[in-house]
């Protein structure tokens, strides 16, 4: 696992942009996991704007999101569907017939979280999977106790994240109770896993996912057995790393050293 510590949250989310930007260039057909949330936006709008200013190409470029809320169609503004139309695929050159969310209004959504997976093995894998975290530590929408082997399945969702999600939202009551998400399993086998926490309220549960032992109540933990994983952080969510002064100098090295980040 790489930790490299930002300065602020703007320099993180350029850090994050600049990573992908580089994995879409050395690999134009790219398979790039997405995810949602705040934290995502300046990377999306960064990225918007290096197609625009430096025209990079996203047509060939096949995503898969990590989750979708169950009972919103895709042009509910509160759906990620719709989430991912305004801040990434309607400002870029994506082939959106090459972009792919788990269907939450599916009749049968067992078979659509299994051929969510059977879609992912077709085209090969994940290259890259962008993460955000939740104040609960989930990935995607994996709660705790999710099994580090879960595949893409239904999830309950818990109070804290129908809370941490409700500014999306009209009220907290309009915030759906069910989502089907990527498992921690399906997760892992991303070839490279790219997660980015910014802000103080971040900082208790990012130190539980790097530092803490792991444990199915924090899925972020799972990161630790990634053999290629990589996570950014602005200086707040990382003030309570126990190691930050070790980041920090591994930071600098590898701000020095730039073919260094990215490996493990
Ligand atoms: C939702 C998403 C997660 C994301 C989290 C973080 O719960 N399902 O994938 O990590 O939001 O949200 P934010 O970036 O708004 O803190």
């Amino acid at each position: 696992m790489k930790v490299i510590i930002q300065p602020n949250a703007e320099i993180a989310a350029q850090a994050v942009a600049d990573f992908i930007a580089r994995a879409l260039s050395a690999k134009p057909d790219l398979v790039l996991g997405l995810a949602t949330g705040c934290t995502m936006e300046p990377v999306y709008e960064r990225l918007v704007q290096k197609h625009r200013a430096e025209g990079l190409d996203f047509s060939g470029c096949r995503t898969f999101n990590l989750d979708e809320y169950v009972g919103l169609a895709a042009d509910n503004p509160g759906s990620y569907h719709h989430f991912m139309r305004r801040h990434l695929f309607d400002g870029v050159n994506i082939d959106l017939r090459n972009t792919h969310l788990p269907d939450g209004m599916a009749d049968d959504l067992a078979a659509e979280c299994a051929n969510y997976e059977k879609l992912i093995a077709a085209n090969g894998g994940i290259d890259l999977q962008l993460l955000g975290i939740g104040l609960n530590g989930h990935l995607g929408f994996n709660e705790p106790l999710s099994a580090f082997r879960s595949r893409t399945r239904l999830q309950t969702l818990s109070r804290m994240t129908r809370v941490q999600n409700a500014p999306l939202f009209a009220s907290l009551n309009r915030v759906p109770y069910c989502a089907i998400t990527m498992g921690v399993g399906t997760i892992l086998e991303a070839r490279h896993c790219l997660l980015l926490a910014t802000g103080a309220e971040k900082a208790d549960i990012v130190a539980g996912a790097i530092e803490g032992p792991l444990t199915a109540m924090i899925t972020a933990t799972a990161l630790q057995l990634h053999p290629a994983c990589t996570i950014i952080l602005d200086k707040e969510a990382a003030s309570q790393l126990r190691k930050d002064d070790h980041y920090q100098r591994l930071t600098a090295v590898q701000t020095a050293t730039p073919l260094l980040v990215g490996k493990s």
